[in-house]
This record gives structure tokens, sequence and C-alpha cells, in this order.
């Protein structure tokens, strides 16, 4: 028996491709959801998509301080890996669910795979960063977006145990982006997502992106995680958010609307890990407001390019790159993250490290 951990969005997009890889080789194969996201359209609307059978448990561990929020998932992963037992876990990405089920599996002596080891943002006060290096760490084997996480986890002392799969994210984005293709041309809009604690957790940061926005002067269409409506609300900028004349806050949309947006972007404005990459994919350069290592491959042919909304110099600088941008043609977007077959390659490498 095969096991994914997975509860948080980014993670069910992760699983779909590995999940039906696995069921086309044979292997039998359950789901255990953390509960770390909650709402129809953060967990359910994604397994409805990309066809992923519901989790067999709900560990209802959502909610909380990051300390409450991982211990209540490692509780209910000990006792559902004491009672099933699986032969090997899957993990995904660098979330609290993640580094849970790494600590739980390590302890519990069960094989360990992480999907989407080896990316370093090189900075410890980043939570996901924390979460990623103890994985990395306590994981028996490592599939790698990219070369330059293999560097990463070749200067940790990893690189036995790392394999370069490409981006499983690409699988999904292939996957779903001819489904998604809208036969009416559509306007072309800048696309926004914003959640990261470090945009979130300050009335200034995010006073100071709102300004941003505004300064674009163009249609921003945004999903709003519900982390930062939250904090919108708390520090009293919803009603200012809201009288922005060029900013469309919309719910959290499924995947397959997400890659419809995208598709229409003539730039995607983020803090991201995931649809900072993606946006290379989908063909719109991308203003990322961390500053923090992210995706070094894109940041140095200028497809990426960092924001600091709280500097000046910065945000002149990035309203100087977003007049710029352009929709850019499939055949001349960059291509650092493998050719959309990564889960395909994980079975194999599976297979044949006797994992499987
Ligand atoms: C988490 C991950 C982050 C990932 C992101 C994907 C960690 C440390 N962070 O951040 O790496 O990029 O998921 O989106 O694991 N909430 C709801 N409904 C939901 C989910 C969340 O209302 O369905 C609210 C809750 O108030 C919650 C807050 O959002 O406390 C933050 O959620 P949490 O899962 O802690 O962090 P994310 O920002 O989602
Ligand atoms: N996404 C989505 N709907 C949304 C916002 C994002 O489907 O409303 C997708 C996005 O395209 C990407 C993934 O969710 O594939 C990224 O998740 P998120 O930004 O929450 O996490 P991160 O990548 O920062 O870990």
């Amino acid at each position: 028996m095969i096991t994914h951990i997975v509860g948080n969005r980014p993670q069910f997009i992760k699983l779909a491709p590995l999940y039906h890889a696995l069921e086309r080789a044979g292997y039998e194969q359950n789901i255990i959801h953390s509960g770390q996201h909650y709402d129809e359209n953060m967990s359910d609307v994604f397994f409805d998509e990309l066809g992923i059978p519901a989790p067999y448990v709900n560990l209802q561990a959502g909610g909380g301080s990051h300390a409450q929020m991982t211990a209540k998932a490692m509780v209910g992963l000990e006792r559902e890996l004491l009672e099933k037992k699986p032969d090997l876990v899957v993990l995904y990405g660098d979330t609290n669910t993640t580094m849970a089920g790494a600590l739980v599996t390590a302890k519990l002596c069960i094989p360990t795979v992480h999907v989407e080891a080896g990316p370093r943002l090189h900075c410890k006060e980043n939570p996901e960063e924390c979460n990623r290096i103890v994985t990395d760490h306590l994981s028996d084997i490592l599939f790698c977006p990219d070369e330059l996480s293999m560097k990463n986890l070749q200067a940790e002392g990893l690189y036995a145990k790392a394999y370069l799969t490409g981006d499983i994210m690409y699988d999904t984005y292939l996957e779903i982006s001819d489904k998604a293709a809208g036969s009416e041309p559509a306007e072309e809009v800048v696309v926004m997502t914003w959640h990261r604690q470090e945009n979130t957790s300050s009335r200034k940061r995010m006073e100071s992106i709102l300004r941003l926005v505004e300064c674009l002067g163009e249609k921003v269409i945004c999903p709003l995680h519900p982390r930062t409506r939250k904090c919108l609300v708390e520090y009293g900028l919803w009603e200012r958010a809201k009288a922005i004349d060029n900013f469309e806050m919309i719910e959290p949309v499924g995947y397959v609307e997400m890659v419809t947006l995208m598709q229409r972007a003539k730039l995607i404005l983020t803090d991201s890990g995931g649809v900072s990459k993606e946006s290379s994919y989908a063909g719109a350069k991308c203003l990322f407001m961390m500053d923090v290592e992210v995706w070094e491959d894109l940041v140095e042919i200028d497809w990426i390019h960092k924001v600091n909304p709280e500097s000046e110099t910065s945000l002149k600088e990035a309203l100087i790159f977003a007049k710029k941008a352009v929709r850019i043609p499939r055949e001349e977007r960059p291509r650092f993250y493998g050719d959309g077959h990564a889960a395909d390659k994980m079975v194999q490498a599976l297979r044949e490290k006797n994992f499987l």
C-alpha cells in the first residue's frame, strides 16, 4: 500500500499526476488529508477537477498556529500510519502537512518519498524553508523539479538520494491547459495571487501591496486566499481594497479556472512559489513580491522580476517591467522544469531503487 499525505491546495495539484501514474502501473494506494485547507474551493474542487479519489480520512488539523497545526497533524498521522502500515509514504512540497509527515514517517521507519525536493530560498525566516529542510533530510528518496534543486541538495550532502524528474506541476498544467483553453479571445489582464505570511502579517506591508496594485493601472484579477481576506478585514483595509477601481477580488478558483486566467494574463503578480513558476508555462512574465531566492533561472532571464512594494525605487522599476509585459508565444517560453512527464519518471525511479 502506498499512502499519499496531502492537505493544501498546491499538494492536490502535485498529487494528481503521480496518483494516476501509480494507478496505471497497478499499485494499491490511499490518501490521507491533513485538513490544513478545508474550504470547498481550497480543497474539494481540486479532487473533483483532477479526478483524484476522496481521502479515506481527514485529520481536521487546519487553523491555529504553526505548532498547533503541525502537532495535530502529527498525532493523526501517527495513528493512521500505525494502523494501516503502508509500505511507502509520499509527501509533497513544503507545508506544515509535509513536515508533519516527514517527522512521523521517519520515526516509524516507513520509507518516504519527497516530491518537489530541493528548492531553497536561503532564508530561514520563511516557514516553508524550515519545512523543506526537515523533509529533505528525513525522506529516503528526493524528486527534484530542476537542476538548481539538485545542486542545493548536493550542498547539503543529500545528492545520493536525489533524482531530477522535472516539475510535477507541469504534468498537471499540460493536462489541464487544453481543457482550459477558451474558444473566445478574452481581454488580457494582470492575474494576482497573494497569501504569504511575510506579505499578510503587517498592515504596512498590505497597504504597500494595495498601492502597487493601484499603480499598475490595468485590470488586476485576484482570486483571494482566505488568509489574505481575513487579514485585510482585521487591519481595516477591506473597504480600501474594494475601492481600488482596477482591482477585482474574487473567491479562490479551481485549477481549470486558474489556468484559464493565467492563459489570459499579460502579467502575473504573485508571492506564490507555484504560481511564479507556472507563469513560464502560461506565457506571462511575473512580478514576484518577495525578496528571497526563487526559481533563479527565471530570475536570471528577467522572466521573474522581484519587487519590494515598500521601496519607492523598487516600485518604479516594477512598473517599468509591468509596462513592457506582453503575452509570450508558446515557442518562446523558457523550459527549465522538465517535459511534463515527471510522474512517469518518479514511478520508474521508485521501481529501479526497489521502493515499489
Ligand atoms: C499554506 C502553506 C504554504 C502554502 C499555502 C498554499 C504552511 C506553513 N504554509 O499557507 O506553504 O503556500 O498553504 O496555499 O504550511 N484558511 C481558511 N480556509 C482554508 C484554508 C485556510 O480560512 O481552506 C485560513 C485560516 O484562517 C488559516 C489561514 O487561512 O489559519 C492560513 O492557512 P494556513 O494553511 O495556515 O496557511 P496558508 O497561508 O494557506
Ligand atoms: N491556484 C488555484 N486557484 C487559486 C489560486 C491558485 O488553483 O485561486 C493554484 C495555482 O495555479 C498553483 C497552486 O494553486 O498551481 C499554487 O498554490 P498556492 O499559491 O496556494 O501555494 P504555493 O505555490 O505558494 O505553495
